[in-house]
């Protein structure tokens, strides 16, 4: 596997590829990689020749309280896993390479009304920070396909809509959130739980099966949403939402569109903010 830091580097690799006619597969990353980045690589390979992984943590769409600087960098780790998931290239660019002009001055990208819901209203900016790295990776990778946890469900909207208004010629492929034993959905910020915290977590995702079968046996949205949120406090979390939502675009579902929906949840443990989702009608 070649790690290559500059954007003139990777547009050798990609471009060598290219003459070769070989498909182009990229899993953007921010590093500390667990085993479902790894399994988005895995699921890469099988749309392409030739797979590109980012590792890159983008300051931009962390807010001024967040944890950018304390979010874990496992570089070395990062480029082991991926030599060993058969990664063709690892870029990992600095800062500068992808705010040329400093990130007060980056051009931005802003996708309207999905980016200003639910985690969009919690953390604003956060998703103009997504929109406008994963613009700037795409331009610099020019992959063929992308691929994008489920986990983050806004975020892979707000990537496959900004896909489509900017008119790339990329396909954007949903990878299936991977669980630990409990339930707990992979994630690099699962590294501030204790192991008692952890154990706890697990709760996230039997709200979310317990909201489905609530779903499915045709009980009210507010019911369900209310229920969930004391289930999650009486676990010792702090929710921010759990709620039903209309899968295509995050909106508010009528009581009788059972149809296209998706549970979502967000919630506190510790020092953890943590979150996940499941589809009611798969
Ligand atoms: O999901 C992530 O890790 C990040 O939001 C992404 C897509 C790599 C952009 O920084």
């Amino acid at each position: 596997m070649d790690v290559v830091h500059t954007a003139a580097d990777l547009r050798a690799s990609v471009s060598a590829w290219r003459r070769e006619g070989a498909r182009v597969a990229f899993v953007p990353t921010m590093g500390n990689l667990h085993a479902g980045h790894l399994s988005l690589v895995e699921l890469a390979r099988k749309h392409a020749h030739k797979v590109v992984a980012s590792v890159f943590v983008n300051p931009t769409q962390f807010g001024p309280n967040e944890d950018f600087a304390s979010y874990p960098r496992t570089l070395d780790a990062d480029r082991a896993s991926l030599a060993a998931h058969d990664c063709d290239v690892l870029f990992a660019p600095g800062v500068d390479e992808i705010y040329p002009f400093g990130v007060s001055e980056s051009v931005r990208v802003d996708v309207p009304k999905i980016s200003e819901v639910l985690e969009g209203e919690l953390r604003p900016g956060h998703f103009t920070g997504v929109a406008t790295v994963v613009t700037k990776l795409f331009n610099l990778v020019q992959p063929d396909v992308a691929v994008f946890g489920q986990k983050d469900y806004q975020q892979l909207l707000v990537v496959r809509r900004m896909t489509m208004d900017l008119r790339l010629p990329i396909d954007i492929i949903a990878a299936p959130t991977r669980r630990e034993s409990n339930g707990l959905a992979m994630s690099s910020r699962n590294q501030y739980l204790s192991s008692g915290e952890r154990e706890r977590a697990g709760v996230i995702h039997r709200v979310l099966c317990a909201m489905r079968e609530q779903w499915d046996a045709g009980r009210s949205i507010a019911a369900i949403e209310s229920d969930a949120r004391l289930v999650l406090e009486a676990a010792g979390s702090v929710p921010d939402y759990a709620t039903i939502r209309r899968a295509a675009d995050l909106s508010a579902p009528g009581q009788s569109d059972r149809r296209g929906a998706i549970a979502l949840i967000a919630t506190r443990i510790g020092r953890a903010r943590l979150i996940d989702n499941l589809l009611l009608d798969p």
